[in-house]
C-alpha cells in the first residue's frame, strides 16, 4: 500500500500545482466541467499504477468507456470535486477504490489542499493521516449533520431533480444541517471520520463512490442504498454512522 500512496502523494502535487494556477477548462455539458489538470492526473496515475497491479483494469472517470465492470477494477476519479477545483474551494481529492470480485478491498482518498490522507483496506480499518477514524455515535437525526449532493443532471429538472428536492425537503427540518461540500468522495470520507453522521445522493458513478464506501464500512459506519438494501453501482447511495441509518432510510423519497 505504501507504494499506492507514494504515488497518490505524487499525483497530488499536480493537483496542488492547478490549484493554485489558472487552467484550461473544457464542459461536458453546460455545467459540468473538465480542466487540463483532470486529464493529466489521471494519466499520471494510470500509467503509474498499471505497472503495479499489472492484472487489475483501470475504470478512470476521463478514459472511461461504457462496458460492464471488470472482477479486477481500479477506479480512479483524478479530481473529484472539479467545480470546487476551478473555484477555488478546498473540497478536491484524488480517489481511488481497488475492488475484486464486486467487493472493496482498498481505497485511498487525498486532497493535497488540506493534506489530508484518508485509507482503508478490507479488514484492517480506515485511518486519516496515519490515525485510525472511527464513524461518530449520533443517534437521531436531530444531532446529525448530513452531507448530500446534486447530480448535474439536474438542469433537465427530470425525475433524479424531483427526487434531490423532495427528499431535501422531507430531510432539511428534521436534520442539525444539511451540507453541499461538492465532492462525494469527501463527503463518505467526512462521514467515516465522524465530521457528518450521513450522506446520501443520488446518480453518483464508481469513481466518485469506490473508495469512500470502504472507508465508512471499515470505519464502522454502514453503506446501503434507499431502501435499506446492499449498494450496487448505480444505486441511490446512502452512507451513515449506523446509529442513524433507519431514520435516514425513512425520509428518503420513493424513486
Ligand atoms: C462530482 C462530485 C460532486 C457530486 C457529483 C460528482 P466530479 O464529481 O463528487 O460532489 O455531487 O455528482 O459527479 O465531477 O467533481 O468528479
Ligand atoms: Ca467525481
Ligand atoms: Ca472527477
Amino acid at each position: 500500500m505504501s507504494k499506492l500512496i507514494e504515488i497518490v502523494k505524487e499525483a497530488g502535487k499536480i493537483l496542488k500545482y492547478g490549484y493554485y494556477h489558472s487552467k484550461r477548462i473544457d464542459f461536458k455539458s453546460e455545467i459540468d466541467l473538465v480542466t487540463e489538470y483532470d486529464v493529466k492526473i489521471e494519466n499520471f496515475l494510470k500509467e503509474k499504477i498499471s505497472k503495479k497491479y499489472r492484472d487489475f483494469e483501470i475504470v478512470a472517470e476521463e478514459s472511461f468507456k461504457a462496458r460492464s465492470i471488470p472482477q479486477k477494477a481500479i477506479f480512479i476519479d483524478p479530481i473529484d470535486g472539479t467545480t470546487n477545483f476551478v473555484h477555488s474551494i478546498v473540497y478536491v481529492c484524488i480517489s481511488i477504490g481497488i475492488w475484486e470480485g464486486g467487493e472493496p478491498k482498498e481505497g485511498i482518498v487525498y486532497n493535497p489542499v488540506l493534506d489530508e490522507l484518508f485509507w482503508a483496506r478490507k479488514g484492517e480499518g480506515a485511518y486519516l493521516n496515519g490515525k485510525k477514524i472511527k464513524v461518530n455515535k449520533a443517534d437521531n437525526l436531530t444531532s446529525s449533520l448530513i452531507a448530500t449532493g446534486f447530480p448535474y443532471t439536474k438542469i433537465k429538472m427530470g425525475k433524479d431533480y424531483r427526487w434531490v428536492v423532495k427528499t431535501f425537503s422531507e430531510l432539511l427540518p428534521k436534520t442539525r444541517d444539511i451540507r453541499r461540500l461538492g465532492s462525494a468522495a469527501i463527503d463518505l470520507c467526512y462521514t467515516a471520520c465522524g465530521r457528518f453522521s450521513g450522506f446520501y445522493e443520488i446518480d453518483l458513478k464508481p469513481w466518485d463512490v469506490a473508495a469512500g464506501i470502504l472507508m465508512v464500512t471499515e470505519a464502522g459506519g454502514k453503506v446501503t442504498n434507499h431502501l435499506g438494501e446492499e449498494y450496487k453501482f448505480g444505486d441511490i447511495v446512502v452512507a451513515s454512522n449506523g446509529k442513524i441509518h433507519d431514520e435516514l432510510i425513512k425520509n428518503m423519497c420513493k424513486y
